[in-house]
C-alpha cells in the first residue's frame, strides 16, 4: 500500500476513534441528564410545593405574591411560623387554616407531607 493512501487510512480510522468517542460523551451526557431528571422527580414535595402551594407562599416561603400578599400569608421568617412544628403544619395544610383551604380532599397525605418538608426547608 503507497504511504499516501496509509497515511489515508490511519487518519479515517482516528477520525472515526474520535467520532466514536463523541458518541460514548454524548451518551454520557445523556445519562447525566436522565439521572437528574429523574433526581428531580425524586423530591416531589418540590413539585407538589410548586404547584399548590406557591400562589400563596411564595417560591421562598416569603408570601411575596399577588395572592399572598392579598391574604396577608405569613413569610417563614415570622416568628409564629417558625415556631409550628412539622405535625401542626401537616396538620394545618390537611385540614386548613384561616384562609387556607383544606387538601386532604385535593392532594394525597404523602404530598402533604412531602410539600410540608419542602415548605420547612425554607424556613432555614
Ligand atoms: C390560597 C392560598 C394558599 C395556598 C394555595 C396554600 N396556603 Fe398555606 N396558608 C395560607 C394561609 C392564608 C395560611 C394562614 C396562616 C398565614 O397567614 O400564614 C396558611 C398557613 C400555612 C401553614 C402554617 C404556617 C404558616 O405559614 O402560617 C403551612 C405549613 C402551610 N400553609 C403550608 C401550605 C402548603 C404545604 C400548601 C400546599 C399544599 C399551602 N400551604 C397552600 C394560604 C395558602
Amino acid at each position: 500500500m503507497p504511504a499516501r493512501m496509509l497515511a489515508a487510512k490511519i487518519i479515517s480510522i482516528r477520525s472515526l476513534a474520535m467520532t466514536k468517542s463523541i458518541r460514548v460523551q454524548a451518551c454520557l451526557a445523556a445519562v447525566v441528564l436522565l439521572t437528574s431528571t429523574m433526581g428531580f422527580a425524586q423530591s416531589s414535595g418540590e413539585a407538589t410545593y410548586k404547584a399548590k402551594c406557591m400562589t400563596c407562599h411564595g417560591a421562598a416561603g416569603m408570601a411575596e405574591t399577588a395572592v399572598g400578599k392579598a391574604l396577608k400569608v405569613k413569610p417563614v421568617t415570622d416568628p409564629s411560623v417558625q415556631k409550628m412544628t412539622k405535625a401542626e403544619m401537616t396538620e394545618a395544610t390537611r385540614n386548613g387554616m384561616g384562609k387556607m383551604q383544606s387538601f386532604k380532599d385535593k392532594i394525597t397525605d404523602a404530598q402533604i407531607k412531602d410539600s410540608v418538608d419542602y415548605f420547612r426547608s425554607l424556613m432555614k
